[in-house]
């Protein structure tokens, strides 16, 4: 997956390192490179131990370095590495390789505190941060955002990649209210007596969510919202006391922003991790496959009372220059014959009169 050269030599594709690239994120992260036709080239791979995963992924993307934070696997490593992939070792090691050459994005998909260092030096050295470790902002806090440039941290959290794709829709002093959703785990609606005898294996096994061990206890005791309040806080500026948390089990609407007229901006998705890793790494532009799709069909059955005729517009709309005379033909049989209603194209199609800072 080099994604070979461009036009003037240069190797075409946004050129990643992927901090934690065995784990939850970073495997993800890896389906997206793979499915992205050459839109991203990966530079640089780092995990904590996991030698031979890590070599199977260098064999396959063809990294110029790989690092290891623990050297116990190192040598195994070495003898398992491709030709021309040089291999560097210990946690400072993993952190420099934000700084590497040829790397434009950092995915940092480390889990704990360990993230906060390779969140520096990807700050440090001006490289877009597409930040999963949600701890180097909790632990970090002032010292992380006040290194960032606007917009060079990029959120992976799909709560926040929610919150980032909302604010889209308005200015920073239209701002109200964030509100995140929580699915509320797999012990939703336990009484806090019937807590006390859970195990791990349920605490593992999240309702809506496939992630790490950590993140998943962590939502379990909704721990990880705290901590997703915070994050939030720390990354869009906005007082605590204007960040909600609502319960939504089925995890399809990630975030929502309410601006001052009242109007609320929600994005929603299906719960697939690959959607916000994908912008992250691309962003602001979105990949051109979509990450599974919101079926608003209620389970595949028509919705009732869908308008007869709908498919009548939709025809006489397709007719272009004829289309009023069209549409006022599809009203109603029998019924009252009514000026048309679709005159010209809609705004969405990115064709007509309207255009947003995006489409532009
Ligand atoms: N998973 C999700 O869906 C999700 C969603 C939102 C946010 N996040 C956040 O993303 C981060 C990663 O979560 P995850 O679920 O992907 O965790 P995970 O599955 O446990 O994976 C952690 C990754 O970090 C590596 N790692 C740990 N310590 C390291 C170190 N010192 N140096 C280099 N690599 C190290 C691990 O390597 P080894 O394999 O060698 O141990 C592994 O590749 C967390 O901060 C989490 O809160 C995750």
């Amino acid at each position: 997956m080099s994604g070979g050269n461009g036009a003037h030599g240069r190797p075409a594709g946004t050129g990643l390192a992927i901090l934690g690239s065995t784990g939850s994120v970073g495997v993800q992260a890896l389906d997206v490179v793979r499915s992205a036709g050459g839109r991203f080239r990966v530079v640089a791979l780092a995990a904590r131990r996991s030698a031979a995963r890590l070599a199977a992924q260098a064999r396959e993307l063809r990294p110029a370095v790989v690092a290891l934070a623990d050297p116990t696997e190192a040598a195994e490593l070495a003898r398992d590495l491709p030709p021309g992939c040089r291999l560097e070792v210990g946690n400072e090691a993993v952190a420099s390789l934000a700084a590497c050459p040829g790397v434009e994005v950092v995915l940092n998909g480390i889990t704990g505190s360990a993230g906060l260092a390779p969140t520096l030096h990807a700050l440090r050295a001006g490289r877009r941060l597409a930040l999963a470790n949600k701890e180097s902002l909790i632990v970090g806090g002032e010292l992380v955002t006040g290194q960032a440039r606007d917009g060079q941290i990029v959120p992976v959290d799909s709560e926040h990649s929610g919150l980032a794709q909302c604010l889209r829709a308005g200015r920073a002093g239209e701002v109200a209210r964030l509100v995140v959703t929580a699915s509320g785990g797999p012990f939703r609606g336990r009484p806090a007596a019937g807590l006390e005898a859970v195990t791990p294996r349920e605490a593992l096994a999240h309702p809506t969510w496939s992630m790490g061990p950590v993140i998943s206890v962590n939502s379990a005791t909704l721990m990880n919202k705290g901590l997703e309040v915070i994050e939030a806080h720390l990354l869009f500026g906005i007082p605590f006391d204007r960040i909600d948390v609502v319960v939504h089990p089925q995890s399809i609407v990630h975030a929502m922003v309410e601006f001052t007229d009242g109007a609320t901006i929600a994005q929603l998705s299906m719960p697939d991790m690959r959607l916000p890793i994908g912008l992250a790494l691309g962003w602001p532009a979105r990949s051109a496959e979509p990450v599974g799709r919101v079926d608003w069909r209620g389970g595949g059955r028509r919705v009732p009372g869908r308008p007869p005729a709908l498919p009548r517009h939709r025809r006489g709309g397709r007719r272009g220059p004829r289309r009023p005379r069209a549409a006022r033909r599809a009203g109603p049989r029998g019924g009252p014959r009514r000026r048309a209603v679709v005159s010209r194209p809609g705004p969405y199609t990115g064709r007509g009169p309207f255009r947003t800072r995006e489409t532009a």
